[in-house]
């Protein structure tokens, strides 16, 4: 079989091979969906346009939605998060080879340019044969904002010459929008059209589709996977308390105990950040806008305090906050002498990287690809990782599977929901429903050898519920 595809070298697929078959062991969620709905096959005639990272996880995700009957083909959201092998796995598949391709077009690589990353993710969206995808798994609604800013534009004749968003990064986006109507005027209501519905994983991603959903302007119904509580308690917290490290200690090696440590944010990214920092024995500042996250930080013994008062004296800079400059390139100006500036957030503009840029006198030096050094006019300088983008997948290799078969159980759920009920959804936004919730963790106890205590029929009435569960109202805040 062959189809098109782009990855780095598929020279790499054993290696990638080998890993996709341990990733397989520690995601006991995902293998339980692939036996449970083998035989239903709910996502035949499904074909779904994934854009989210294009790692060893996500190899396994890919592989579930295929064995249940979808035709898929992928992007990374983001230049820097694919692991080459786990793309070149996932084109030649589990029983082909580099001469006889079987699996999935994927068209990734580790350090693609903007322009690149904008056609890998338009390559998604354009089938083979005519038809579009009729699905969307998205990670960050890079996606999604592609088909609503295509069909927008689209409609009014032409990408319009200024935009809300000036910066250099959304003048490649338009450009590709642009290039696409140039092929084919209609690409875009064509594609919009066919879609019955997106399932997003991601904090940001889900604040886009909500504004979308607000203005009436959504052009399907979405399900909101983050706010499973399977997904974002567990991938945001514990994910990012095991891959903020990891990509820290691969990036530089620098030993964090005793290091002050700043985490802007103390969400759900936020927290697994700060508990992994005060692991290695850091000692950690929190800086939040929100006066019920300072308080919680404040109560877990966190310091907490304005990025002005500390950002001379600290020795490690995290953002979390899914918000924009909330490191300027003046505070940049004010850091110690090898201070280590990343971000753990979906996109890179937490950190004012153009404007770090634009400091006179500043002299950028690679010391690895992803590792950055900033010397400033005076001598002193700063690290940059991942260029701002996000260091847990740009400088490590993302979260590791066990939690992420977690959030993809969800994004397999929400897939097979949305496309076999399609007529029962609106242009809203949904989450999924507690009793999946509480599925997907159920899944994944046997695992850590958890034993669940029963309630008793009795117990069970006293306490209003069901033996079987929900076991919460839609309230509870875990
Ligand atoms: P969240 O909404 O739970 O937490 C963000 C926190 O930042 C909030 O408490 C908010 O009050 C605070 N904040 C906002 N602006 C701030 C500012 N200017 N200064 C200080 N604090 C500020 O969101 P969550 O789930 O923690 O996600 C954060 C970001 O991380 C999002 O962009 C999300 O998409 C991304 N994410 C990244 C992952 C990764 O693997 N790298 C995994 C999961 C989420």
């Amino acid at each position: 079989m062959s189809f098109d595809y782009k990855v780095a070298d598929l020279g790499l697929a054993e290696a990638g091979r080998h890993q996709l078959r341990l990733a397989e062991h520690e995601m006991p969620g995902l293998m339980a969906i692939r036996e449970e709905y083998a035989a239903a096959q709910p996502l035949k005639g499904a074909r779904i346009a994934g854009s989210l990272h294009m790692t060893v996880q996500t190899a396994v995700l890919i592989e579930t939605l295929t064995a249940l009957g979808a035709e898929v083909r992928w992007a990374s959201c983001n230049i820097y998060s694919t692991q080459d092998e786990a793309a070149a796995a996932v084109v030649v598949g589990p029983h082909g080879s580099a001469d006889d391709l079987q699996g999935v077009p994927v068209f990734a690589w580790k350090g693609e340019t903007l322009p690149e990353y904008w056609w890998c993710t338009d390559q998604i969206l354009t089938w083979p044969g005519g038809e579009g995808p009729n699905m969307i798994l998205d990670d960050g609604g890079d996606a999604t904002m592609l088909v609503h800013k295509g069909l927008e534009w689209e409609k009014a004749g032409q990408v319009p010459a200024t935009t809300e968003d000036d910066s250099e990064e959304f003048g490649v986006f338009k450009e590709l929008v642009r290039q696409t109507m140039a092929v084919d005027p209609q690409k875009w209501t064509t594609v919009a059209a066919g879609i019955k519905g997106v399932t997003e994983e991601t904090t940001t991603g889900v604040h886009r589709l909500y504004q979308l959903a607000e203005t009436g302007e959504l052009l399907f119904p979405a399900i909101n996977v983050n706010d499973a509580v399977t997904k974002s308690k567990f991938d945001n917290t514990y994910g990012c308390r095991h891959s903020l490290i990891d990509g820290l200690n691969r990036a530089t090696d620098v030993l964090i105990g005793g290091k002050v440590a700043v985490v802007a944010g103390y969400g759900d990214v936020g927290k697994g950040c700060a508990e992994s920092l005060r692991g290695q024995g850091a000692r950690v500042i929190v800086t939040e806008i929100d006066p019920i996250c300072a308080l919680q930080a404040a109560m877990e013994g966190f310091q907490v305090a304005r990025l002005e008062d500390v950002v001379d004296s600290a020795d490690i800079f995290i953002t979390t906050t899914g918000c924009y400059d909330v490191i300027t390139a003046d505070h940049m100006t004010k850091m110690k002498n090898k201070a280590i500036v990343a971000n753990i957030g979906h996109f890179d503009n937490e950190i004012d990287m153009a404007g770090l840029a634009r400091v006179p006198g500043i002299q950028k030096t690679e010391i690895k690809p992803q590792v950055h050094e900033w010397t400033f006019e005076g001598g002193s300088s700063i690290i940059v990782l991942s260029e701002g983008r996000l260091m847990n997948l740009g400088n490590a290799t993302g979260h590791p599977s066990f939690v992420m078969s977690n959030s993809f159980s969800n994004q397999t759920i929400a897939q097979i929901e949305l496309f076999t009920k399609t007529g029962e959804y609106d242009k809203q936004v949904y989450t999924l429903p507690k009793h999946l919730d509480e599925k997907v963790a159920r899944l994944h106890l046997d695992a850590l050898g958890v034993k669940l205590t029963e309630l008793t029929k009795g117990q069970a009435e006293y306490l209003g519920v069901d033996v079987a569960g929900p076991y919460k109202p839609e309230h509870y805040r875990y």
